[in-house]
């Protein structure tokens, strides 16, 4: 074995792309709806093995603000899922110390399905085991115009001198602000794209693109690329000794 590999700790904060759930459907003769359905019980799944792996924050991509371009019949049964998701499981989230978070801009979003995600991000809120972070209606790019927005708020009311806007302060106006950046990104279904995701926050990331469709993606799946994690080597652009 060469002696410049690197065994480190396994990912803390893991980020997910789901995709594949329309092409898993599609082959099934089933309406694309159907692989979302079928993906949001895998999403349960790796939720669950998080604790088992070492994973203390999973945030997966749900909907992005690109998504709004799908038909109305699959816009609004994605709407429809994650209302009935979260009504559903935020008991069960809780009582396994799950805190539950969601990012993205929510002024799109229907008043029903905002009510519940505050409901559930108050009622996980003392929860101290893993950390799920939901992103609906979330973009990077929106993101950061967000943030700017917030920032240049606080510069014209004197609060921040645009000298002190550096790569320490301005993390402290996105979305995931109480979030530790991510350390590895899955995408699933073969894209090797990052599709607007966590784009500031990803800078270091480590990446893993996977064939399998999002609907067939297991938990062991998720723990083999969770330790493949651990055997990389990771220098953050510095060289190690
Ligand atoms: C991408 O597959 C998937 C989505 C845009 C939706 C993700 C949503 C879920 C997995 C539902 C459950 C989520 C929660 C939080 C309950 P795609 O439709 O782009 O697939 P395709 O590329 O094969 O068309």
């Amino acid at each position: 074995m060469p002696d410049t590999i690197h065994y480190g700790d396994g990912p803390r904060h893991v980020a997910i792309i789901m995709d594949g759930n329309g092409r898993w459907a599609t082959m099934r003769g089933r309406p694309r709806l159907f692989g979302h359905h079928a993906g949001a019980k895998r999403v349960r799944e790796v939720v669950r093995s998080c604790d088992e792996v070492g994973v203390k924050y999973l945030t997966i991509f749900a909907f992005s603000t690109e998504n709004w371009k799908r038909t109305q019949v699959e816009v609004a049964g994605l709407m429809s899922l994650f209302r009935r998701y979260i009504a559903k499981e935020a008991r069960a989230l809780r009582d396994e110390n799950v805190r539950v978070r969601f990012i993205g801009d929510r002024v799109r979003l229907d008043a029903k399905l905002t009510g519940l995600m505050d409901e559930m991000e108050a009622q996980t809120a003392d929860c101290t085991g893993v950390n799920l972070t939901v992103a609906i209606n979330y973009g990077g790019r929106d993101e950061v115009a967000r943030a700017t927005q917030r920032l240049a708020r606080d510069v014209q009311a004197g609060k921040l001198d645009p000298a002190d806007v550096t790569v320490e302060t301005l993390p402290r106006y996105l979305d995931t602000c109480v979030l530790p950046d991510p350390d590895l990104v899955i995408r699933t279904s073969g894209e090797a794209r990052i599709s607007n995701f966590l784009l500031w926050q990803s800078a270091y990331a480590e990446y893993e693109f996977v064939d399998t469709l999002w609907p067939d993606f297991t938990a062991g799946e998720f723990a083999g690329l969770v330790s493949n994690y651990a055997m990389r080597d990771r220098r953050f652009g510095a060289v190690k000794a």
